[in-house]
């Protein structure tokens, strides 16, 4: 099968992004096309090092050494990095050593985060192992933990150098995680190529994966460090961070907030003008691929759960709205506006 390569040329650097079936069997070869590194250290979590580790680890004829952190969003603190740094210095590892960060969005953003402050920044290759990280996290640069007051608040952005994407890795998944990432998926079909809403159902992954990371590179290539054009990639996400958060971020998984958020944002769309009503037809998609769609929450629960994690942005909160697929745009909506529309969906 072809392989897809993509670059992406951030402020600090460049970042290559691989994407091919098989690739993970060949991605030493790959690391030492581009680093020069005296030693690798794989960081991975739990569910991921029994099937992956050792086979990386042997490809490389020089030091290997490993973090193998306990999978889960509970860990993506300080903690956890501070754990790695340690881990880091005790195998050695110089300013010219290669970390790679195998595994999900969890494990890409500490190990990101690690690999930003270690030193002051070391050498990084993202090998993303579920669909969320494949066609979302691993790319773009965006590192980070949590706080006991929110998620991602403490974070750099750090492209990584190199991405390898190999989809044969999705299917090891259950079928839960694979759902999870398909609201990302169906995110990028809704704001930037409508295409993807039909691709989704033809079983072509390597193809999904392609087109949804070209887009976030296109994206992110614009508007590096979120300030305007990036937020597009946060359809979906206002209202679906808001039910993470009522849920203490353990009733729903991230994929599924983002799916029932991208249902209210897109009844948001039509009070604000959509000339059609997508929302059946999202919902229609979204419960194809296992996604819950219903919002549950009381409406002034979640008015208050949004405002605080807007807080930053004023009396004004940036919505992401839909009023055709393939097509977002961010409106400026203020507090009192969206309280009354917030009630109203
Ligand atoms: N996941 C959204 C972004 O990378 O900006």
């Amino acid at each position: 099968m072809e392989l897809k390569t993509l670059t992406l040329n951030g402020a600090a650097g460049r970042s290559d992004i691989l994407i091919r079936r098989t690739l993970i069997g060949e991605a030493a070869e790959r690391c030492l096309a581009v680093f020069a590194p005296s030693r690798v250290h794989i960081v991975t979590d739990s569910n991921v090092a029994p099937l992956y580790l050792e086979m990386l680890a042997k490809q490389f004829a020089l030091p290997v050494t490993s973090t193998v952190l306990p999978a889960g969003e509970e860990h993506k603190r300080l903690s956890t990095v501070e754990g790695i740094y340690h881990d880091l210095l005790k195998a050695g590892m110089t300013r010219k050593d290669l970390v790679i960060a195998l595994g999900g969005g969890v494990v890409g953003d500490i190990t990101g985060f690690a690999a930003s402050s270690f030193l002051r920044g070391v050498p990084l290759c993202q090998i993303p192992t579920t669909l969320l990280a494949q066609v979302d996290s691993s790319v773009g640069g965006k590192t980070g933990v949590d706080l006991p007051e929110g998620k991602n608040l403490v974070g750099a952005f750090y492209q990584p150098r190199l991405v390898l994407i190999d989809p044969n890795l999705l299917s090891t998944l259950p079928t839960k995680t694979v759902a999870d990432g398909m609201a990302e998926v169906v995110k990028y079909g809704c704001i930037a190529n409508r295409e993807i809403l039909d691709m989704i159902f033809r079983d072509d992954i390597q193809e999904v994966v392609s087109e949804c990371v070209r887009i976030k590179r296109d994206v992110v290539q614009q508007d590096e460090h979120d300030t305007g054009l990036r937020m597009i990639l946060n359809f979906g996400h206002t209202i679906g961070h808001a039910c993470e958060k009522l849920e203490n971020y353990v009733g729903l998984t991230h994929g599924q907030a983002v799916s029932i958020g991208m249902v209210a944002a897109m009844r948001l769309s039509n009070e604000l003008g959509a000339p059609e009503d997508l929302t059946p037809p999202l919902t229609a998609i979204l419960q194809k691929c296992g996604l819950p769609t219903e919002l549950k929450h009381d409406r002034e629960a979640i008015f208050e759960a949004l405002l605080s994690d807007k807080k930053k942005f004023g009396a004004t909160v940036n919505f992401i709205l839909v009023r055709k697929f393939g097509k977002a745009d961010i409106v400026p909506v203020e507090a009192g506006r969206l309280h009354e529309l917030i009630r109203k969906i």
